[in-house]
């Protein structure tokens, strides 16, 4: 698994610890640092390296699933399909990408809400993605004890 835009490692490793081969990328070398730290003081295996994730064809890698946790939600229209184009290089063919993004469901919504026509607009057959799931979920922020509102979206390779 790709974990894109890891921070300090969370998901990577429990990814990891479940017995998968994961490789968590993020262009903060502090994080990676700390995430490194982590895998060690946990003993699990799991590798991270910096890369940013407009480009991450130059991994020169392919990956049967990834995992956009809280990084979508950061780009701008502009620069979508720049990240989707850079996405889609790295992910086999039926591979699975699964996105958490802050949701613009309801009313205590997080500082970068997206809508469900956002994110269809983004990955498309044009774009080279079929979105298969939108489920309403929660993701951690350092504002709300319970999390903000989200999307978590199944979307699969074409
Ligand atoms: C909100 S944090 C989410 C971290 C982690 N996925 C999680 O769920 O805890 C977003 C992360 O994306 C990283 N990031 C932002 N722009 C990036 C880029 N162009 N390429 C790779 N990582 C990026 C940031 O450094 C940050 O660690």
């Amino acid at each position: 698994m790709l974990d894109a835009g890891c921070g300090t490692g969370e998901n990577a490793l429990h990814v990891a610890s479940l017995g998968f081969s994961v490789l968590g990328v993020d262009v903060a070398e502090s994080a990676l640092a700390i995430a490194r730290a982590k895998a060690a003081d946990r003993g699990i295996e799991v590798e991270f390296a910096a890369a940013d994730a407009f480009q991450l064809e130059r991994l020169g890698r392919r990956f049967e699933t990834v995992l956009d946790c809280g990084l979508f939600h950061t780009f701008d229209g502009d620069e979508r399909p720049r990240y989707v184009a850079s996405l889609g290089s790295v992910t086999e063919h039926d591979g699975t990408l699964y996105v958490l993004c802050f949701s613009d469901d309801g009313l205590d919504t997080g500082p970068h809400p997206i809508s469900q026509e956002e994110l269809k607009a983004a990955f498309n057959a044009n774009t080279g993605w079929n979105v298969a799931a939108i489920e309403p979920d929660r993701v951690q922020t350092r504002y709300q004890d319970d999390g903000a509102p989200a999307w978590f979206a199944t979307i699969k390779r074409i």
